[in-house]
């Protein structure tokens, strides 16, 4: 009996071999591994109307996977874009303070000068550099001249093209839903079939509108061509300048002005106070600036209520007589068809969110859009107030804003009831922001290669197999071996 058990033995302990060689092979690495260290990275967003920080984080060891970079915090800085600062340049370099302390503070000490940092300013800093380069030029040496003062591994301020945003935005849009490229559980790399999505930008002076097409654009103007993981996207883009939010608004009041009527954009019992320097300073009301004026005048201005006159002026803002392309959205541009699922994010996102919200208003047809618009430019202004105290200085223009973005979308961009069924209204990917921003890192620090992601992982998994079948075959064959040795001796057969 002694004899049998020892016989049993050298398969056992073959068995026990194997079987703890497949439990080590289950047990997963990132359990007893120390937490991957994290790389950090810093974007300035110098926007016409003011300038976020937004601090990055990524795990070191990942660089070039994707949807690996997510945000790690953000700051809002004080008072205007770094554009409002031309009298006074230095003015715009102070204005960041307040904000790379905080980044100081964010990113841990010992990661500081390995951090990047750049600053990208948009279409507020493009009508600065129309009207005055020299300006323009004055406020990027100031922003540079504070922002090499800090230990981060400062890259550069610059002017992103209208194209550069558009494109960017819809990078970091794809890029945060991981459009491009997935690793799978089985441990390989694949192109989700579900396709790109497409990007809506409304700043403060321009509005950008980005998506992949099939054929090349009529005006190469619009077009980029993006390699990105091994694939070649081609992309459709156009940013709009003097159709952001606040120049839309100042074109509206100089259309009014020329009226000498109430807003009809503007709550019936709501009245302010107008300085005509403000209206006219930009390059983007220039066609409706009186020969003289006294730009130290405050022109009395009130609110009239009035949706279908508000519309009609902001229908103005497209002009749509003339196309030297086979299609176009507005002022000539040209545009294919719209197609696809998009997203729609900033000031898009704040004026929908405020229809649903605080109106309580559905807005997920056109239709609807265009009635919770008519909705809000009804409101007189005590009504408005008691609905959000806390909004008073935005809510006047909340309904020029609701008409814009219905008409952009309707008469402009040719969006449809079915293609405005796949927008969806957005500011925030997980905790990311929806921007630029990151999409500018990712491309200036080679974050997204070129090639597909290289072998690294695929290595790793083979072995990975490798070891599974070898320890697997071990275990099958010891416990072959110890059926054969335990089954007792065949009983002699009976005849
Ligand atoms: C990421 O890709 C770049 C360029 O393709 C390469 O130089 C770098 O070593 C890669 N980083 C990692 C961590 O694989
Ligand atoms: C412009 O208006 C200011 C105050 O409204 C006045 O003091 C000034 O004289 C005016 N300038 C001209 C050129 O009319
Ligand atoms: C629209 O554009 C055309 C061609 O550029 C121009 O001739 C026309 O004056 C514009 N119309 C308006 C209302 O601005
Ligand atoms: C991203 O960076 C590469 C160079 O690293 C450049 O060739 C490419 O044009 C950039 N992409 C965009 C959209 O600007």
């Amino acid at each position: 009996m002694a004899g049998k058990l020892l016989s049993l033995l050298p398969p056992a302990l073959l068995a026990a071999a194997g079987l703890a060689g497949l439990l080590l092979l289950c047990v997963p690495t990132r359990d007893v591994r120390e937490p991957p260290s994290l790389k950090y990275g810093i974007v300035l967003d110098a926007g016409s109307s003011h300038t976020s920080m937004f601090v990055y984080k990524w795990p070191a060891d990942k660089e070039n996977d994707t949807g690996i970079v997510g945000q790690h915090s953000s700051c809002d800085v004080r008072g205007g874009g770094i554009s409002s600062y031309a009298d006074n340049p230095s003015g715009a370099g102070q204005s960041l303070v307040e904000c790379l302390e905080q980044a100081l503070r964010d990113v841990p000490r010992e990661r500081h000068a390995g951090t990047p940092l750049y600053l990208g300013a948009t279409a507020g800093m493009r009508l600065l550099h129309l009207t005055s380069p020299e300006a323009s030029a004055k406020v990027l040496a100031a922003v540079t001249h504070t922002l090499t003062q800090y230990p981060f591994d400062f890259r550069g301020a610059r002017i992103l093209s209208g194209q550069d945003e558009g494109v960017f935005g819809w990078v970091t849009a794809n890029y945060l839903l991981e459009n491009f490229i997935k690793y799978s559980w089985a441990g390989r790399w694949f192109r989700p079939r579900k396709g790109t999505l497409g990007a809506m930008d409304l700043g403060g002076a321009s509005t950008q509108l980005t998506f992949e097409v099939a054929s090349p654009a009529e005006d190469p103007a619009n077009e980029v061509q993006l390699r990105l993981y091994g694939q070649q996207y081609r992309v459709y883009t156009h940013s709009f300048l003097c159709y952001g939010r606040d120049q839309v608004l100042q074109r509206l009041l100089a259309s009014v002005l020329q009226t000498r009527r109430p807003h009809p954009c503007w709550p019936r019992g709501y009245s302010t106070h107008v300085l005509l320097r403000d209206v006219y300073a930009s390059p983007c009301t220039e066609a409706q600036r009186p020969q003289t004026f006294n730009s130290s005048d405050r022109v009395g201005l009130s609110g009239g209520g009035d949706p279908a006159f508000c519309r009609s002026l902001v229908s103005g803002l497209f002009n749509l007589s003339s196309c030297p392309f086979s299609r176009c959205s507005f002022n000539g541009v040209f545009q294919p068809p719209v197609a696809g699922d998009f997203i729609a994010f900033s000031a898009f996102f704040y004026t929908v969110d405020f229809l649903r919200t605080v109106m309580g208003l559905p807005v997920a047809t056109l239709q609807q859009l265009e009635d919770a618009a008519v909705t809000v430019c009804s409101q007189t202004w005590s009504e408005l107030l008691a609905r959000a105290p806390a909004a008073e200085a935005h809510l006047p223009n909340y309904c020029p804003m609701a008409m814009f973005v219905q008409q952009l979308l309707s008469l402009g961009y040719r969006f449809d009831e079915h293609a405005f069924s796949r927008v969806t209204f957005q500011k925030k990917a997980g905790d990311t922001a929806v921007g630029w921003a990151l999409g500018y890192m990712l491309n200036l620090t080679n974050m997204i290669p070129a090639d597909p992601p290289g072998l690294r992982k695929t290595t790793a998994f083979s072995s990975w197999v490798a070891l599974l079948l070898l320890f697997t075959a071990l275990l099958l064959a010891a416990l072959v071996l110890l059926l054969c040795k335990a089954r007792p001796a065949k009983p002699p057969s009976a005849i």
